[in-house]
């Protein structure tokens, strides 16, 4: 039997739409690309995608993955201990210790006039590139704007519109050009400098007391935005005075946007609770979709069990809101002694105020607990991401062993996710899950990104 040739080309595009078959499994692979290191950021612009990692910039086709241009960023001539031009150094034998160092990236924006990012050398300055062709820096800085360490935080959050950076990030290497740099603050764009910077005023920024510092790490994961709010989700003790090998908690970070004297600054404490009540509080990755956020924790020693839980942005507006409202009535302190708020709250519940106020800001002690939505046993997440899908919230995670599960939230409310496809996308952890479109996802296994089909 003979096929015409519009047989033929129906077949051909009936093959085409199958995912391709390996080893009898589907690997629903699209494309893939190998980065010369580790990749710690992804910005996913339109049709390109660009990757920060260790030492390189690359710019890819965001369809197929394939190469637009690579870029190296180091290694470059560098000591923590002299200013980021190294024009000037501290200390007799500061010279001598300014060796070839290695630049993570740490913060990748695409802004409408160019590729914004910031590197760990040169105390974590930032470069603004052009799109056109990354190697061209177009503007570069000597504000220090990111950690000047790669086991130190850094996560950001641009608002092209106000042209505002908001940045918070872990406090590293003690060097005398780094003494001013906040642990969380809202910066200006065009001179990185934060708002209000040292005014008595009050300033756009908060700092991690001088004292507590050595200690009191705190491990940025995610930036976002909700209504007038910018949060940070974070790791860190529970306790101030406690020692740095304390039980950690999550904690969500707030500040409203506008506030250009973080008078609104408040944190509170997010438990992710098992069916038998354990909390699963160290937070590995984040994202929101639909008002809801949804985060990935694993167990006190991250070494066996984590889960998945689903809060909903309302409980947790509502939950700073009681916080701020137990202060304004006089109850306790401000609770906030790692950046030097603390003073006792003053009764002033005679005063209205509105719930999504930005006049008060609290470290409250009312946590928002959630049940998992999923949980998993001998088993550990590493990422996720969502997205609502033809009405459904579909949430892709990622595992330390390279897998990725594709759950959907049953009904709209329950909280809850069932899973409805896994297959294994690498031989180590999935660092970063990001969907692309409603049919397609990347995910980052080492130095690997590729970009794959949902499972329907
Ligand atoms: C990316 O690749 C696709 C298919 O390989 C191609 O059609 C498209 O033009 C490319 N886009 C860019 C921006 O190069
Ligand atoms: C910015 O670029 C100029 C010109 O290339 C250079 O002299 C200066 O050292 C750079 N500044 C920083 C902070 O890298
Ligand atoms: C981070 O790395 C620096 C330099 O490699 C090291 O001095 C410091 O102790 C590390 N900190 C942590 C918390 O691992
Ligand atoms: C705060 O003041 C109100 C009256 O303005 C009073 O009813 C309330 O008991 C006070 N709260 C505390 C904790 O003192």
């Amino acid at each position: 039997m003979y096929l015409l040739a519009t047989d033929i080309l129906c077949l051909i595009a009936f093959i085409s739409f199958l995912p391709p078959v390996v080893n009898g499994q589907v690997s629903r692979l699209v494309g893939s690309f190998h980065s010369k290191s580790h990749i710690s950021n992804v910005e996913l612009a339109d049709d390109i995608v660009y990757l920060g990692a260790e030492n390189f910039l690359y710019s890819l086709n965001a369809t197929s993955l394939s190469l637009i241009q690579a870029v190296a960023t180091g290694p470059v001539l560098d000591s923590p201990l002299c200013n980021a031009e190294l024009t000037s150094c501290i200390g007799a034998r500061a010279k001598a210790t300014i060796v070839e160092t290695n630049n993570y990236n740490k913060i990748l924006h695409k802004l409408p006039g160019g590729l914004f990012t910031c590197g760990t050398v040169r105390q974590g300055t930032c470069e603004l590139r052009s799109l056109d062709n990354i190697a061209r820096i177009v503007k570069n800085s000597s504000v220090p704007v990111a950690a000047n360490s790669n086991n130190a935080s850094t996560v950001s959050l641009i608002d092209a519109a106000s042209e505002k950076l908001y940045v918070a990030s872990t406090h590293s290497f003690d060097s005398p050009y780094r003494e001013d740099v906040p642990s969380v603050t809202t910066r200006l764009l065009y001179n990185l400098l934060p708002i209000n910077a040292g005014s008595l005023d009050g300033e756009a920024a908060v700092h991690i007391r001088a004292e507590y510092r050595s200690r009191f790490r705190v491990n940025y994961v995610h930036a976002f935005r909700d209504e007038h709010y910018i949060y940070w989700a974070t790791v860190q003790n529970k306790y101030v005075m406690s020692s740095a090998y304390a039980k950690k908690v999550t904690k969500l970070i707030r500040v409203c946007q506008d506030d250009d004297k973080y008078v609104s600054y408040s944190e509170i404490e997010i438990q992710c609770r098992s069916e038998d009540n354990a909390n699963f509080n160290i937070l590995k990755s984040m994202t929101q979709a639909n008002g809801q956020l949804i985060g990935v924790f694993t167990d006190e020693d991250g070494q066996r069990d984590s889960a998945i839980c689903i809060f909903s942005l309302e409980k947790i507006r509502l939950t700073f809101y009681y916080n701020i409202d137990r202060c304004r009535s006089g109850t306790d302190t401000i609770g906030m002694p790692h950046i030097g708020r603390d003073s006792k709250c003053i009764n002033k519940s005679h005063l209205p105020l509105a719930e999504d106020t930005c006049l008060l800001g609290v470290g409250g002690t009312i946590e928002a607990s959630q049940l998992a939505a999923v949980q998993f046993t001998d088993r550990l997440l590493t990422a996720v991401d969502a997205r609502v899908v033809q009405g459904k919230t579909l949430v892709i995670a990622g595992t330390n062993a390279g897998e990725v599960l594709q759950m959907s939230m049953i009904g709209q409310l329950s909280h809850k996710l069932e899973k409805y496809a896994e297959f294994v996308v690498g031989a180590e952890a999935v660092s970063k899950i990001v969907f692309a479109g409603d049919s397609t996802f990347y995910a980052i296994v080492g130095n690997e990104p590729s970009v794959r089909t949902v499972a329907s």
